[in-house]
């Protein structure tokens, strides 16, 4: 590459920190139906980002996709609603829990499907976690019935991402239980893209 075209990149790109927003932004495809869709997700580490991308591709990615720490400015301009989030302490993060608290008049009846992320020590979550996770703690915090498209997916160990005091709670947690401390990742794309098409599937 040219020095000079090397340059330009770089300056747009630097433009660009300046202008774009803090979370990877994901621009949705134009929709052919009048309706307006959002994927709320809370995260720590990203895992729940990923999931809620890959649900939005598999309802062919015509949703906003929001980090719940940088919501919407009007939650209530959006039609149909699809919220996750990543387990922690064996509960959704408090984040989402509090957003959904303080706006549960405007999501009411929007809320068309549910996910959570969860390492499971490694094993792929099934009807278990979504009985725990879902049913018993997420459906409560939208306020929606628990038959609503659902999942849970699997989730990650990206041990470069903790911070410093998460990394030596974690390693001391794993080694007290005799557990793999290495890196794993459990999320399946597919699997999101599957909820995305059966939440749209349902609405239609
Ligand atoms: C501090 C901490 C607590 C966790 N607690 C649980 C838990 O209670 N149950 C579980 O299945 N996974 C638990 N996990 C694993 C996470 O669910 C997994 O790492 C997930 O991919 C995190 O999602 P995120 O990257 O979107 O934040 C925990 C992870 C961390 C770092």
């Amino acid at each position: 590459m040219e020095r000079r075209t090397f340059l330009n990149i770089g300056a747009g790109l630097g433009s660009l920190a300046i202008a774009a927003p803090l979370r990877a932004q994901f621009i949705p495809q134009p929709s052919q139906s009048k309706e307006k869709w959002a994927v709320l997700f809370a995260t720590m580490y990203g895992t729940t980002r990923d999931a809620a991308a890959w649900v939005s591709e598999g309802m062919g990615a015509i949703a906003d996709v929001y980090d719940v720490r940088k919501p919407p400015a009007d939650i209530a301009a959006y039609d149909n609603l699809v919220i996750g989030s990543a387990i922690m302490g064996f509960t959704i993060l408090p984040e989402l829990n509090k957003y959904l608290e303080a706006n549960a008049a405007k999501i009411k009846g929007k809320v068309r499907g549910l996910f959570v992320v969860c390492g499971n020590l490694r094993n792929m979550p099934g009807d278990e976690q979504v009985k725990t996770y879902i049913d018993g703690i997420l459906v409560k915090s939208a306020g929606v019935a628990s038959s609503v498209p659902r999942a849970a997916f699997g989730g990650r160990i990206t041990k470069a991402v903790w911070d410093p005091k998460v990394y030596k709670d974690n390693m001391d947690t794993y080694a007290k239980m005799g557990v793999s401390t290495d890196d794993f990742d459990n999320l399946r794309r597919a699997d999101c893209m599957k909820l995305g098409a059966e939440i749209l599937a349902k609405k239609a």
